[in-house]
């Protein structure tokens, strides 16, 4: 069986067509338990369950939450650990979060304050979980005030990406999961970024080998970047570039826009304020445009979205801030700017505001 595993520093992420089937072997080795819970959700769950319960030998049913971002909520992981503890699940238990980042960011958070911790292990289903939300460890859930506020950093104990499960993502959330990788190409690998570019041109000749290596470079970028860190404090802001407009304008859609749609958006202003900025080599917008482009993702704002709305929305809508937001931004593709300055750079709103014309 080909399998590539890229070493985190307290865990491995294996990738492998059909690794699914490994899963028990994998568990057994890194996270064995008495008991495992499988989290999942409604659209992932009735497909992909069973074969995770077969290949643990388990017959606990798996806990099921309704899918999509409205239920990443504290509400959900309530209802989780009410119905573990009353199955009776303890200490002695592994769970395995098998779902997309939403399932990953939940189920993690379980992990993280179930009897006060437990092991976990991130089976995600989606490219942009595999790529990025099952490496890193950071969990949690939304409230009312914001995504992601109240959470927890819990390594899982493995991560196994089975790239097979890919053909039946909707083909707009694996869009949406290739912004995520042409971001890892500008912040870090030139070549990569075409390799991503000429396989975003045609998804459907996007076999398993052309997906293990796409999932295998990016969660390598990514876990380097979260290395690195630890010791050169701030490198992880790279992995913002095209967020901080991305975040904005997905604010701003009431969250109708996938989260890869805005960051594709915001990756073309970005780079094109790092032009202006004379940041970025002339040359680099034109061509993070074309492979958003090539992608099928959107490459401009919607033309009905308030750019002083959107402008608030970078500063976290705080009006004490105003005047300039942080950004983290290209000097060319493959290579990030400003690693002197802590890898952000303040821009201007009046910049900000004429590119977004
Ligand atoms: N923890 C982190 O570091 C981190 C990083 C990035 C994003 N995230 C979080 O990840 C979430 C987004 O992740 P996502 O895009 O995977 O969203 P998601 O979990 O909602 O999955 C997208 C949709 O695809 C479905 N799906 C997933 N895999 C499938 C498969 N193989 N076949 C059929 N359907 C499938 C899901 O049910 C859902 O409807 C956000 O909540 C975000 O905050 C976390
Ligand atoms: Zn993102």
């Amino acid at each position: 069986v080909r399998r590539r595993t890229v070493a985190l520093p307290t865990y491995d992420v294996t990738i492998a067509a059909d690794a699914l089937d490994q899963l028990g072997q994998i568990v057994r080795a890194y996270a064995p338990a008495h008991r495992y819970a499988i989290v999942t959700d409604s659209n992932v769950g009735p497909v992909y369950a069973a074969r995770v319960q077969a290949a643990l030998d388990t017959r606990d049913e798996p806990l099921t939450i309704p899918a999509g971002e409205a239920h990443k909520t504290r509400e959900t992981w309530a209802r989780l650990t009410d119905s573990m503890l009353a199955s009776g699940y303890g200490r002695d238990t592994t769970i395995i979060a098998l779902g997309g980042g939403v399932v990953g960011d939940l189920a993690g958070f379980v992990a993280a304050t179930f009897m006060r911790g437990v092991a976990y292990v991130q089976v995600p289903t989606s490219l942009l979980a595999m790529i990025d939300a099952s490496v890193g460890g950071k969990t949690g859930v939304d409230t009312a005030a914001g995504k992601n506020l109240v959470g927890a950093f819990h390594q899982p104990a493995a991560v196994v990406a089975d790239v097979s499960v890919l053909s039946t993502l909707p083909r707009e959330h694996l869009r949406a999961g290739m912004a995520e990788a042409i971001k890892h190409g500008v912040i870090a690998d030139a070549e990569y970024f075409d390799r991503v570019q000429s396989l975003a041109a045609d998804l459907r000749a996007l076999d398993a080998a052309r997906l293990e290596d796409l999932v295998a470079r990016s969660v390598e970028i990514k876990a380097d970047v979260v290395r690195r860190d630890e010791r050169e404090g701030g490198v992880r802001k790279t992995l913002n570039f095209g967020h901080t407009i991305g975040h904005a304008i997905e604010l701003r859609s009431d969250f109708e826009l996938l989260h890869g749609h805005a960051v594709a958006i915001g990756m073309v202003y970005e780079t094109l304020i790092a032009e202006r900025l004379g940041v970025a080599a002339a040359g680099t917008a034109a061509r993070v445009r074309d492979a958003v482009r090539v992608a099928g993702l959107p490459d401009v704002r919607p033309s009905h979205m308030d750019v002083d709305s959107i402008l608030a929305a970078t500063h976290g809508d705080k009006k004490a801030r105003a005047g300039a937001a942080e950004y983290a931004l290209p000097a060319r593709v493959g290579a990030m700017a400003a690693a002197d300055r802590g890898w952000s750079l303040p821009v201007a709103d009046g910049l900000v505001r004429e590119v977004l014309g």
